[in-house]
């Protein structure tokens, strides 16, 4: 399905651009935008406008609606492609790579970015375009604190929000916590450095005592600073010879959730139960869990700074929405 987008995105024009900026920034007041409310994005008479979304229509970059009145949404092809265009515009990133993961909830790519000398080889990044709310937004919304409430606001604007929750919990962690190092954000997508060495669970390590000590390690690191993954099991944990990085962070909630110890048990659970099940190390997740609370010494507090605390307590979606429309992202456009 990436593919298809990758290919559509080729042939698009920045006229192109500029009618899916318009439909993307006006389904914020529509379900189904307008034709005449499109006008002012596209700046074209209204033929030339209908033969463009007609075009868009056919590359399956825009749906259509001609009841009760002739309107238009898209879906996560045309954001991808959005996505994908400040990306490329800003220089982040020049070509996309292979596919090398498809979640319940992302789908995960290399890019490539050129060098600025012409020798050097092309830096890999990993670009993680979020899906939430794709299958069932009432399901993300059950596990997602940070949706609760917002049964109003689309799929789209939940997955624009995780990526913005998982970018902005990144920028705090990085470089304490061993995590890939965020490099940008746009939209539902973030992109980070490739993780080192490969997934704990596809992997058989030489060493299973050091790797759980350096897990655990990590995992007091982190509440140290205040923050719970609430994701954690071999699946996003990359493990390699220098050691141990975390990854899928946008769940992660703060030490004062009400639920804070009992999911700090379930992440440390997930871990040990690994390491039981496949190197029959065995340790106590009580003591653990009880050492972490409490014999902790709080470094920065980040679930106090503003922008996370802010992120889970405030009208978060509300926030989210402005960041991005103030993001200037429209002006890309512009010719
Ligand atoms: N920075 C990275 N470097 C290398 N591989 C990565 C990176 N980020 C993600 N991946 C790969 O993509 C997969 C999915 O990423 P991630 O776990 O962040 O998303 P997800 O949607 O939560 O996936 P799932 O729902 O399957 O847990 C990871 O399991 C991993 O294999
Ligand atoms: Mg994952």
């Amino acid at each position: 399905m990436f593919d298809d987008t990758l290919k559509v995105f080729k042939e698009l024009t920045k006229k192109d651009f500029r009618i899916l900026t318009g439909i993307e920034l006006e389904m914020k007041n529509w379900e189904w935008v307008p034709v005449p409310d499109l006008q002012r994005y596209a700046e074209l008479p209204t033929e030339k406008l209908t033969y463009h979304l007609e075009r868009l229509r056919r590359k399956k970059m825009v749906v259509r609606t001609l009841d009760p009145y002739e309107g238009y949404k898209i879906y996560f092809e045309a954001y991808d492609a959005l996505a994908l265009n400040a990306y490329v515009q800003r220089k982040t990133f020049s070509a996309v790579g292979s596919e090398i993961g498809v979640g319940k909830e992302s789908v995960v790519v290399e890019v490539l970015k050129k060098p600025d000398i012409e020798i050097a080889d092309p830096e890999v990044f990993i670009l993680k375009l979020h899906r939430e709310g794709r299958t069932s937004f009432k399901q993300v919304k059950r596990t997602r604190e940070h949706l609760v409430g917002k049964e109003h606001f689309s799929w789209i604007y939940a997955a624009r929000l995780s990526a913005h929750r998982e970018f902005t919990i990144m920028k705090k962690l990085y470089p304490d916590i061993s995590i890939p190092k965020p490099i940008d954000q746009n939209r539902h997508t973030i992109v980070m450095e490739v993780a080192k060495g490969s997934e704990l669970s596809k992997t058989k390590v030489l060493d299973p005592e050091w790797y759980l000590d350096e897990i655990i390690r990590q995992i007091r690191l982190v509440y140290s600073k205040g923050i719970i993954h609430n994701d954690l099991s071999e699946y996003n944990i990359f493990v390699s010879d220098e050691g141990v990085q975390l990854i899928d962070w946008p769940q992660y909630i703060t030490k004062d959730h009400p639920q804070a110890e009992e999911l700090l048990r379930r992440d440390i659970e997930n871990v040990l139960n690994h390491f039981s099940k496949k190197y029959m190390v065995k340790r106590d997740a009580d003591e653990i869990l009880k050492d972490i609370l409490n014999n902790t010494v709080f470094d920065s507090d980040i679930a106090g700074d503003p922008e996370i605390r802010d992120l889970v307590t405030r009208d978060d979606v509300a926030q989210a929405e402005n960041a991005f429309s103030d993001s200037g992202e429209f002006e890309d456009y512009k010719d």
